[in-house]
């Protein structure tokens, strides 16, 4: 075989796997059924407000790896109880859900914010990293059952 025909093999060869991905992505973006995550039908304004909560969420688990990197344990426990673990306006938060299993898993979520919270005033890096991975195995494990 001479070069111009390995050339143009190759050059067909990329094409259609370019043109299959191409149609992947498509359908993947046109097939509106894709999100295969329950869906909790929440109000406009509760939409809003857990997106809020959700992000203050992002916030202080970025806080408490800060303070635990900079030796601040007794800081980063406060923050775990206060903004992760279960208040009593986490909990009305929770209650507030018509969904029987996410309320049950918001508020396991919670209690291990408050576990957290014991564990960072060990002062010990290990356990508390193994802690907030518990603790972020939660926030996995509902969004990848849950949606809006
Ligand atoms: C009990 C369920 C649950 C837990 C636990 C949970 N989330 Fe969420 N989170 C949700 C839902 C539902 C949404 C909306 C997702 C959607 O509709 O696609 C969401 C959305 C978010 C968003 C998107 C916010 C925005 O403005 O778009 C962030 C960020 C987030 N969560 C962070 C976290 C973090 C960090 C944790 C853990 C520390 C956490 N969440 C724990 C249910 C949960």
């Amino acid at each position: 075989m001479n070069r111009v025909a390995i050339a143009l093999l190759m050059f067909f060869f990329i094409g259609s796997c370019l043109a299959d991905e191409h149609m992947q992505m498509h359908m993947h973006h046109g097939d509106a059924g894709g999100d295969k995550r329950i869906s909790l039908a929440l109000a406009p304004e509760m939409k809003q407000h857990q997106l809020s909560n959700m992000r203050e969420h992002v916030e202080a688990i970025r806080s408490i790896v800060g303070l635990i990197a900079g030796n601040d344990f007794a800081k980063a426990s406060e923050i775990a109880h206060l903004k992760l673990g279960l208040t009593e306006e986490t909990r009305k938060m929770c209650e507030m859900f018509g969904n029987e299993k996410f309320r049950k898993l918001g508020l396991a979520f919670h209690k291990s914010g408050d576990d957290l919270g014991d564990v960072l005033l060990k002062k010990n890096v290990t356990q508390s990293l193994e802690a907030l991975s518990r603790t972020m195995g939660y926030c996995v494990e509902c969004h990848a059952t849950y949606r809006q």
